[in-house]
């Protein structure tokens, strides 16, 4: 049986969602934009999809915008309110964002603005005394995530929002990670604008939202037809957000029973791993953090090496984040949180979700600890350093 422990990277469909979007492909094919019914009963499944999303996140139907995926959700909040307001060429954000954020981070730097990159500390939390110290006029946007990707450690965002709010300055978060795994209200938040993608929570894969307060100054994204308000045209991914809807539903209905439940597996994960693995290295707040993301370092080791063994007794796992999976750097949050290269290098993220059952974690605990083991055996550097 296959133990599914990449939730981060991505999750497995629904079987509700799978539901709704074959209905929906069965029985719809207008264009939404189209003034006869069948465009019309299309036009209403994207409005019940987006009062999902809204509500799913304590915003109202209005302020979401759907998107390609949380990366274009997060371009899209960067620059589109940068650019509303060209007089303000400063930009903040974290060390440890995603790189949807720091490689629009990079694109701005390109252009002329000064990016400031607020650094964190060991257990990756944001240096809030940085962010007061670059805040100023000058600022155009603050984008610090809610959860990191990673490590799952969780920024305290509404600090930043007060913070960012005595300059003037709106706030962005990336809030992909968090959705669904923690409390994720617009409002408690305090936030302007704020990312989702859907493949996080159980929807499909290539559709994302972003939550513009009422009143945030943003230009469109992409030009076009009147779609999405104006702000992002072209004619929708209908079976995608009919399918993203659906998944919003169904979290908002259960969301606090998988965290807990989840944050139980990924302690015993944890704890198990910690007393049969010496010398393993965890990564992360112990308390802030979605505690269904556990990441490990395995000194003296390659994480490719253990993720291959894993593989073949059909546990998929993940190194560091899935983005940088092809490239041969270390990540560069386990950098940011002080990992020298080589540490970094070893480490293993495993990440729970909803399709999770005890047995899942059971069956790590028993493979884990032989497959280092016989790594050590045969590292170079036995037993680490
Ligand atoms: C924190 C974070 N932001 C953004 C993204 C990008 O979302 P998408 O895959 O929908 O582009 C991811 C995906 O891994 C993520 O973890």
């Amino acid at each position: 049986m296959m133990v599914y422990l990449d939730n981060n990277a991505t999750t497995p469909l629904d079987p509700q969602v799978v539901e709704k979007m074959t209905w929906f492909i069965r029985e719809h094919f207008g264009n939404p934009s189209s003034l006869y019914p069948i465009g019309r009963q299309v036009k209403e499944l994207i409005t019940e999809a987006r009062e999902q999303v809204a509500s799913a996140i304590g915003a109202h139907r209005s302020e979401i915008i759907f998107t390609g995926s949380g990366t274009e959700s997060d371009n899209f909040a960067i620059i589109g309110v940068l650019e509303a307001r060209p007089e303000k060429r400063q930009f903040i954000t974290s060390a440890i964002e995603h790189p949807a954020v720091l490689e629009t981070a990079k694109y701005l730097e390109r252009k002329g603005y000064t990016v400031h990159y607020v650094p964190v500390d060991r257990y990756g939390v944001i240096d809030l005394n940085y962010l007061e110290s670059v805040l100023s006029d000058e600022t155009g946007l603050v984008s610090i995530m809610l959860a990191n990707n990673e490590i799952g450690t969780v920024q305290p965002v509404e600090e930043v929002v007060r913070m960012a709010s005595r300059y003037g300055v709106p706030v962005h978060t990336d809030a992909v990670q968090a959705f669904g795994k923690t409390e994720v209200n617009v409002k408690k938040l305090g936030v302007d604008l704020l990312t989702v993608s859907s493949h996080k929570i159980y929807g499909p894969k290539g559709v994302g939202a972003l939550y513009i307060k009422k009143g945030t100054p943003v230009l469109p994204f992409i030009h076009g037809g009147h779609q999405e308000f104006g702000l992002r045209a072209g004619t929708e991914n209908t079976i995608g957000i009919v399918g993203f809807g659906e998944a919003a539903k169904i979290l908002q209905e259960r969301w606090k029973k998988d965290k807990e439940r989840l944050e139980k597996l990924g302690e015993r994960l944890k704890s198990g791993l910690e007393e049969k693995i010496p010398g393993i290295v965890f990564n992360g707040h112990p308390e802030k953090r979605i505690k269904s993301t556990v990441n490990f370092a395995f000194p003296g080791l390659e994480a490719e090496a253990i993720l291959m063994a894993l593989a073949t007794r059909e546990i998929y796992v993940s190194t560091g984040s899935a983005c940088s999976e092809e490239s041969e750097e270390a990540s560069h949050v386990l950098l940011a949180i002080g990992l020298k290269p080589e540490v970094a290098r070893s480490a293993i993220r495993m990440s729970l979700g909803r399709f999770n059952r005890e047995e899942d974690v059971e069956t790590v605990l028993k493979e884990l600890p032989e497959i280092i083991e016989k790594l050590r055996k045969i590292s170079p550097f036995k037993n680490g350093i």
